[in-house]
Order: C-alpha cells, then sequence, then structure tokens
C-alpha cells in the first residue's frame, strides 16, 4: 500500500473525497450526500483526472437515486436518466466520465422495485471504483517492467493516485517499480494553468517517497537536451479505435520533442478510457475552459485588461508519436487499429 489517503470514497451514505483544488498546502476533504454538489466538484476541478471524476460521476448517480422523489419505477428511471444528462455535461473530454455513469444506469435498468433501484445503482457505482484499482494495479506491475533501477521518468499533469481510485495510470509503474526496489526519479511538467504537475504529481509522489522534481511546461525542449530521460508516461483522457490520445494540453509537444530525442513515449490507461465508437482525434470532444483560469494567477491579472487566453484544457496526440499504451490487459503497441481491436477482442 502506498502512503497516500484515497481520492475519493464513500462512507455511511456520503462522499468524502479530497478537496484538489488546496493540494499541496491542506489536505482538506469535502463530504456530501448532495447528488449537485459532487456534480459540482467535478466541475469545479475539485475533484480531476479522467478515472477519478469517473468515480464521482458514478457516485452521483448512486446519490441521485438515494433521494428520488418518484414513486414509480419507470418514472424514477426517467428521473435517473435526466440526472445522468447533467452529471455528463460537467467535462467533455475524458470519456470515462460517461462511461461509468452509463454502467450505473444500465444497472439501474435491471431494478424491479425502488429499494432494488437504489441497492443496484450503489452496487454499480461502487464496482466502477473498485474496478478503477484494480486496472491501475495492473498497469503498475505491467508497466514497472519498462523502468530500469536508476531510471528518469518524465509525466505531464496528474495521472497519479489523486485522478484515480488509488496508484494513478501514469504514476502506477513508478510505484511499482519503487515498491519492488528500484530507485527512480521523476520529472513533473507543472501543467499550467490548474498546476496539477507542480501541485499534485509532486505532492504525491514525494509524500511516496519517490525523488520529484518539477519544470515548466515551456522547458521541456532543454530539459530533453540537458538531461538524461529514459521514458515518458502519460495518462489519457479518451483513446480512439485508431490510437488517438487525448490528454491534459501540453501532451502533443511532449510527443513531438520525445520523437525527436529517440525517448520512448508511453501512454498508460485503463480500458475505461478507450472510446471505440470514434476512429480519429477530430472526433474527440476538447473541453475549453474560461479564459479567466489562464489571465488570472492566484487571483491577480497577468494579462492587459480586455487581453483573454485561447485555453484548450487538452491535446490530442497522434499514434505515429506513441510508443505504446499500457492497459490492464496488457501493453499494446503500433499498429493500434490492430492491437486495440485485438485488446477488446479477448
Ligand atoms: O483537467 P484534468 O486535471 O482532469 O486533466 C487530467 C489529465 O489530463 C490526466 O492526465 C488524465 O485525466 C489521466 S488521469 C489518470
Amino acid at each position: 500500500m502506498l502512503n497516500l489517503p484515497r481520492t475519493i470514497e464513500w462512507i455511511n451514505g456520503k462522499v468524502r473525497l479530497i478537496n484538489q483544488l488546496e493540494l499541496p498546502h491542506k489536505l482538506e476533504y469535502i463530504e456530501t450526500d448532495d447528488w449537485l454538489r459532487l456534480v459540482e466538484t467535478i466541475r469545479k476541478m475539485e475533484i480531476r483526472g479522467a478515472p477519478a471524476i469517473g468515480v464521482a460521476a458514478a457516485f452521483s448517480m448512486a446519490l441521485a437515486a438515494q433521494r428520488i422523489k418518484a414513486r414509480a419505477l419507470n418514472e424514477a428511471l426517467n428521473e435517473l436518466a435526466k440526472c445522468a444528462e447533467v452529471i455528463k455535461a460537467t467535462r467533455p473530454t475524458a470519456v470515462n466520465l460517461a462511461w461509468a455513469v452509463d454502467r450505473v444506469l444500465t444497472a439501474a435498468r435491471t431494478a424491479t422495485s425502488l429499494d432494488e433501484l437504489k441497492e443496484k445503482t450503489l452496487e454499480a457505482a461502487l464496482k466502477v471504483q473498485q474496478m478503477d484499482e484494480e486496472a491501475n494495479r495492473k498497469i503498475g506491475e505491467l508497466g514497472e517492467k519498462l523502468i530500469d533501477d536508476g531510471d528518469t521518468v518524465m509525466t505531464v499533469c496528474n495521472a497519479g493516485s489523486l485522478a484515480t481510485s488509488y496508484y494513478g495510470t501514469a504514476t502506477a509503474p513508478i510505484y511499482l517499480a519503487h515498491e519492488r526496489g528500484k530507485r527512480v526519479s521523476v520529472i513533473a511538467l507543472e501543467t499550467r494553468p490548474y498546476l496539477q504537475g507542480a501541485r499534485l504529481t509532486a505532492w504525491e509522489l514525494s509524500r511516496a517517497g519517490i525523488n520529484v522534481k518539477v519544470i515548466t511546461d515551456n522547458a521541456i525542449g532543454i530539459v530533453l537536451q540537458k538531461h538524461h530521460i529514459d521514458l515518458i508516461i502519460t495518462g489519457a483522457d479518451r483513446i480512439t479505435r485508431k490510437g488517438y490520445v487525448a490528454n491534459k494540453v501540453g501532451t502533443y509537444p511532449l510527443a513531438l520533442l520525445a520523437k525527436e530525442h529517440s525517448v520512448p513515449f508511453y501512454v498508460a490507461a485503463p480500458t475505461s478510457t478507450f472510446d471505440l465508437s470514434i476512429e480519429t482525434g477530430e472526433e474527440i470532444p476538447i473541453e475549453e475552459r474560461p479564459s479567466d483560469e489562464v489571465v488570472y494567477i492566484f487571483g491577480r491579472r497577468i494579462t492587459p485588461e480586455g487581453v483573454e487566453a485561447i485555453y484548450y484544457a487538452f491535446d490530442v496526440t497522434p499514434p505515429k508519436l506513441i510508443s505504446g499504451i499500457i492497459t490492464e490487459k496488457g501493453i499494446i503497441y503500433p499498429p493500434y487499429e490492430k492491437s486495440i481491436r485485438h485488446l477488446f477482442s479477448v
């Protein structure tokens, strides 16, 4: 077990989650039994990271089901389906969110009474969380074989334990390598504007006893020239059936530079992050967030009045730049159209 607290938990009819906006200064929890408050935590980025928002979304469904007003089963299901739409609209890029909501809704539809509807939604939500933790552990076990004793791994954003149920995706191989006695160092991109790399990745890795340094996002070129980086591992928010990967903005330029410097570029993601309904990168909905999140830093405006930001929260890395994708079912390699098809057929 890692020396890390749980990102999100269901405790006696309530959901408790770490308020990630307060890290690294304060380990503060938000506790609620109100599904709309939980939805708000996703929207406000109090919880973030594709698998973690999937779990939060599943728990939102379970909380909504507990409070359902309808007295007839079909009305209750209609009410729950409306809640599902509200939850799905919070953040569009991470497919885990819609995947988790649909799983819970499908489970609810098998209920034969209102009591059973409450039980089944909660059961399905807890299962989403359990599956995520198991998948990440497996990603770690498979991925740690890519890491040698003494290696330096680079990562972007936070695809760590905080972004998932536990272990993280990109960090799972690092944690497992560390657990198995390998010395691993990490370089984390700070990740403007939310600073998930500087605040969150650095927090959880250092807490787990792993040597971590932070660089500014625009330092990747010089750092790849001056430091020996053995491996890059990033997370993913959505992977198409041809292997286009949406992840935190800045991932694509990192992959381009990795290619130029012959550094292996891996993506780590559970199979719940794959969206087999689409092929290309252009089909992935890219979240655009408010300009103010970029033009204000800690409450102070950094651009002249009237100058706004272009702010895409994610970018798409084409499959030709990706050395391999680490999933819980195995590490897959190019050509991705074929290896992804095979991954989902076994
Ligand atoms: O905007 P965020 O912080 O939710 O973005 C998170 C990322 O891009 C992660 O790399 C991705 O969700 C994978 S998390 C295991």
